[in-house]
């Protein structure tokens, strides 16, 4: 039976498995608190916590986590794409407020409606905005940083508003500290077409033909040096691997896939069996709660799980 209370600013909180907010289908239990304005996720910031957006590239122990588990609703998911007058023209356009928790999948496709380009490439990626531009998650076709104007994020005690200059953003990376959240941003889009946004969008959503479609956090592992990290794998002869219920999928081997009932540790497993057997080091790409060290090594000694970006307390 779940409970669920108030706190003094009015957030909801309710003890939940956090499975059902994966991709993956696995994660135990948290306490969440669901903050719909700055005030509530200030309150909730107080004591130790983590920020969940679509739950699209985690793996949750099946214990839980001890940390507040702080998801963004009400106003801190509402777009505004109205143009800013004072910032677009008839080539660009520079949007109102678009909330961390907003959907990503729904705002490309209004986006593709309304002609406007520059996030096109991002379609099919299961996130939400503010977990999307944390990752700075992309295809070959084009990342969320292609598509920002600023953003605000917030920290203990401290809103600020930043540009892309501000932040040493790259592939899979925005470069901003853990713990920091992204509450909102604003877009920087360029005047196109239906047609044509459209168009790019299909290309993108072409190269995922291959993608398995069942529960899965997505890719393992990044790229390392723009190698596929799928290839490698498939190479070193891991596709179809089995440890309990997850499985390295036999349609693309960077993908790891749940069964019916995984367990987080039959995950690890694959994944230290993954870093054991691929002769390059390989970047975790997922992230697991609680921040478990991977036994396998990498063919340089690296790679015990260590490189997970540690601190909530670092700064930009
Ligand atoms: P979560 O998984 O909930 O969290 C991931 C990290 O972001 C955590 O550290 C979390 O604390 C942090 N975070 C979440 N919200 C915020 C916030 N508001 N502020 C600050 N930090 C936050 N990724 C790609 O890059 N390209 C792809 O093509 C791609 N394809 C995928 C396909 C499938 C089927 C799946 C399941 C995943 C895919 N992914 C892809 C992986 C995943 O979607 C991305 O990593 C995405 O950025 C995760 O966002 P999220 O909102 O789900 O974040
Ligand atoms: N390949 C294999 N075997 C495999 C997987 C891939 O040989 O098991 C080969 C393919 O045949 C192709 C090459 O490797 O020649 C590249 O494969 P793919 O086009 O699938 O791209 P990728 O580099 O493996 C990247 C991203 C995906 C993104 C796709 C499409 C990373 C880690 N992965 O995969 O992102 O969706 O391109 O643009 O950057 C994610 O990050 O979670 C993710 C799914």
């Amino acid at each position: 039976m779940t409970t669920t209370s108030s706190s003094r600013s009015g957030a909801r909180i309710e003890r939940l498995a956090l499975s059902r907010f994966t991709t993956l289908g696995v994660g135990g239990p948290a306490e969440v608190w669901f903050v719909s304005d700055h005030a509530q996720l200030h309150e909730a910031m107080q004591a130790p916590y983590r920020i969940l957006g679509g739950g699209s590239n985690l793996v949750i122990a099946d214990d839980g986590v001890p940390e507040r588990v702080i998801r963004l609703t009400g106003a801190l998911a509402e777009r505004d794409l109205t143009p800013d007058p004072e910032l677009s023209d008839e080539e660009q356009l520079v949007t109102g407020w678009v909330g961390g928790g907003v959907p990503l999948p729904g705002l490309i496709r209004t986006l593709q409606k309304l002609g406007l380009s520059n996030l096109e490439g991002t379609v099919g990626i299961p996130a939400q905005v503010g977990g999307a531009v944390w990752m700075n998650a992309g295809t070959r076709y084009g990342e969320m940083f292609d598509g920002l104007h600023s953003l605000e994020i917030v920290t203990p005690g401290e809103v600020r508003v930043v540009t892309p200059d501000d932040l040493p953003w790259g592939y899979r990376d925005s470069g901003i500290p853990r713990g920091h959240i992204v509450t909102r941003v604003r877009l920087k889009l360029r005047r196109s077409t239906p047609q044509e946004v459209l168009e790019k969008m299909t290309l993108a959503d072409t190269a995922r033909k291959g993608q398995p479609k069942m529960k899965t956090p997505g890719c393992a592992f990044k790229n390392p040096g723009g190698v596929s990290a799928g290839r490698l794998i498939d190479e070193a002869g891991l596709k179809g691997t089995r440890v309990g219920q997850a499985l390295i999928a036999p349609e693309h081997a960077n993908f790891i896939v749940n069964l019916g009932g995984a367990a987080a540790a039959d995950v690890h497993a694959l994944l230290d069996l993954i870093r054991g057997r691929v002769g390059l080091p390989l970047e975790l790409e997922y992230e697991l709660w609680p921040e478990a060290p991977l036994a396998g090594l990498a063919a340089d000694g690296s790679g015990t799980g260590g490189e997970q970006r540690a601190a909530s307390t670092g700064t930009l």
